[in-house]
């Protein structure tokens, strides 16, 4: 079946099933590769993206699901003042190991700064708690978000 997607901005075709989750679509369909697979299930939070503005896992998101609502990415993650302030504070923190999990990290960074541009180290905990680092970065991913939170 085919769907229209609002995708950064830029409207997508897409024939697809309907159940494909919006992570395939992004990556096989559309070579959006930013996003990542990790577990597959909605625990581990690398695939996220936002859906009008909230983080979602796109591994667990249908693509029938999508509908007319707008779908931002860790490709346009540049494009937004408060995804600049934290690309910045990741580089300026050192944050990244492995680096599998950031894109998923940063999304989900972006998303509560905007909702919330002054969170508490509780709330930036709550907020974050969904995404999983192999690496253990805990406490540089936190002081990154505090640093554009300041
Ligand atoms: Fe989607 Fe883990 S790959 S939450």
């Amino acid at each position: 079946m085919a769907y229209r997607l609002s995708i950064n901005g830029v409207e997508h075709e897409v024939d697809v099933p309907g159940e494909m989750p919006l992570l395939w679509v992004l990556r096989n369909e559309l070579n959006m590769v930013g996003t990542k697979f990790g577990c597959g299930v909605g625990l581990c939070g690398a695939c996220t993206v936002h859906i009008d503005g909230q983080a979602q896992r796109s591994c667990s998101f249908p693509v029938s699901a999508v509908g007319e609502s707008r779908v931002s990415t860790i490709e346009a993650l540049a494009e937004t003042e408060t995804g600049q302030a934290l690309q910045q504070a990741w580089l300026d923190e050192d944050v990244m190991q492995c680096g599998y999990c950031q894109a998923g990290q940063l999304m989900s960074a972006t998303a509560l700064l905007d909702r919330n541009p002054q969170p508490s180290a509780r709330q930036i905990d709550a907020a974050m708690q969904g995404n999983i680092c192999r690496c253990a970065c805990y406490t540089r991913i936190r002081d990154a978000i505090a640093q554009v939170a300041e």
